[in-house]
């Protein structure tokens, strides 16, 4: 039987539909409540709103499940690579061998960006965020390839020149800002190991691309490639509503996400724990600070929106950590304080009341320090690994045939109406 919630005013009673997810999710639909009853719904940081069906990723923050188009994120960590994951996220279904091969064909087709754009790089100031010359970048895209004869075109190319174009442009950032010469790709390596090449390559030291990082490359992207409305992917969302192109849309997500409160925590992780480091503080001591409400400071890494639980991709991202270390014989006091601050943040009350666990971007930063990456390129490696899934959510609310302008409501508690006081007299 359809089950219904009713919403009593002034003594009227007004019926919803209760939506029913395929894993059991329930949602009142009020999308007639204003028509029907003139109220609004008030939500601050949509806590509890949904904005859209989706068919994309399943996450269960209690539970700690994360599933991309119905496959466990730990399987594909395990066993697939970032370009069959995307293809994944974008066509639904995972690719046949040929399938996966064309894309790739694809991807390398489209993996040189436009010489003239290094000129745009050239003129950034010195100390730009990498994330901020990314988001111009992508929305700069749209004037260097601008749109395709048909729909269908349009969107196939559209896409594989983000997605593959994206990990040039960052490479090309990264060596733009250091002074060096730019690494073109290579048509005979992987996705990783391209990029890892265009990244650390030089003419004087060519670049020993190694297996292991390659994969903690790709299982760092396949944690990173969606999850579901997060605040960068529902600025994608909402910005795309508008009709914009796919780069505006995506240079959006871009911005949102390098927030250190978004995918910029992987960053504030490293500082805060070498702050930790360089200023000897103790563990007990950092607690503390993160327990008192009166300082603003917060334990960077810990704490999500949706997961109550273990973020299931910390986990995957604390193994790939240990493996890489013990392969490589690596040490970083960096780890050895993280585990620290775990166990004790795990064991204090605070932390166990308020469901307070590492997020990914506790490790993904330790990681990505022994792949050899910059500290100011962390959050641009996680935009990079986003980009399916925000051109998966993009794609999806673009093809909805019941997509609407995303345009929220508001309540005013401002002033009355006010008449105007000519300036002479106020
Ligand atoms: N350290 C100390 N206290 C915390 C932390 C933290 N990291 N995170 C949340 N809390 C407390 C918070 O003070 C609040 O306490 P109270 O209810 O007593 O006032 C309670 O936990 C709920 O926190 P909230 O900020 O209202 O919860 P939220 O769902 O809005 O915040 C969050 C989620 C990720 C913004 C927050 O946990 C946070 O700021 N964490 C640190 C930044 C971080 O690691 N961000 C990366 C998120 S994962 C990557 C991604 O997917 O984007």
């Amino acid at each position: 039987m359809d089950e219904y919630v009713k919403i009593i005013v002034e003594g009227k009673t007004y019926e919803f539909p209760i939506i029913l997810g395929s894993e059991g999710e329930k949602a009142i639909d009020i999308s007639k409540l204003r028509q029907m009853t003139g109220l609004i719904t008030m939500d601050p940081g949509f806590v509890n709103t949904g904005s859209c069906i989706s068919n994309i990723t399943y996450m269960d923050g209690e539970k700690g499940i994360l599933r991309y188009r119905g496959v466990p994120i730990e399987q594909l960590a395990e066993n697939s690579t970032f370009v069959e994951t995307a293809s994944l996220l974008i066509n639904g279904i995972l690719p046949a061998k040929n399938e996966l091969n064309r894309f790739s064909v694809l991807l390398n087709d489209n993996s040189l960006v436009h010489e003239d754009m290094q000129i745009f790089y050239q003129n950034f100031p010195r100390g730009a965020h990498p994330m901020s010359i990314l988001s111009s970048m992508v929305n700069a895209l749209r004037s260097f390839y601008p749109a395709l004869q048909t729909v269908e075109e349009e969107i196939n190319i559209t896409v594989t020149r983000l997605l593959s174009k994206v990990r040039t442009m960052a490479a090309m950032s990264y060596k733009i800002s250091k002074g060096h010469k730019v690494v073109y790709p290579r048509p005979d390596l992987s996705y990783a190991a391209n990029f890892l090449n265009m990244m650390f390559d030089t003419p004087v030291k060519p670049y020993k691309i190694e297996e292991d990082l390659v994969k903690a490359l790709n299982v760092f992207w396949i944690l990173h490639a969606d999850h579901e409305q997060s605040c960068s992917t529902s600025a994608v969302r909402i910005v795309g509503s508008a009709r914009v192109n796919l780069y505006a849309a995506i240079s959006s997500g871009i911005a949102a996400l390098s927030g250190p409160l978004h995918g910029g925590a992987n960053q504030a992780v490293i500082e805060m724990l070498t702050h930790i480091i360089e200023n000897s503080i103790k563990v007990e001591q950092v607690i503390q600070r993160a327990k008192n409400k009166k300082d603003p400071f917060k334990l960077m890494g810990f704490g999500h929106r949706v997961y109550k639980s273990y973020d299931p991709r910390a986990k995957i991202m604390k193994k790939y950590c240990d493996k890489l270390f013990e392969k490589f014989n690596f040490h970083d006091p960096l780890l050895d304080l993280a585990k620290e601050l775990e166990e004790a943040a795990l064991k204090d009350d605070y932390f166990i009341e308020h469901h307070l666990y590492p997020n990914i971007d506790f490790y993904s930063g330790i990681v990505l320090r022994a792949i050899g990456i910059p500290t100011n390129m962390f959050t641009v490696i996680f935009a990079i690994g986003r980009m399916p899934g925000w051109i998966a959510q993009w794609k999806e609310s673009a093809d909805d045939p019941n997509w609407k302008l995303n345009r929220p409501r508001q309540i005013y508690m401002g002033q009355p109406k006010t008449d105007y006081v000519p300036i002479e007299e106020r």
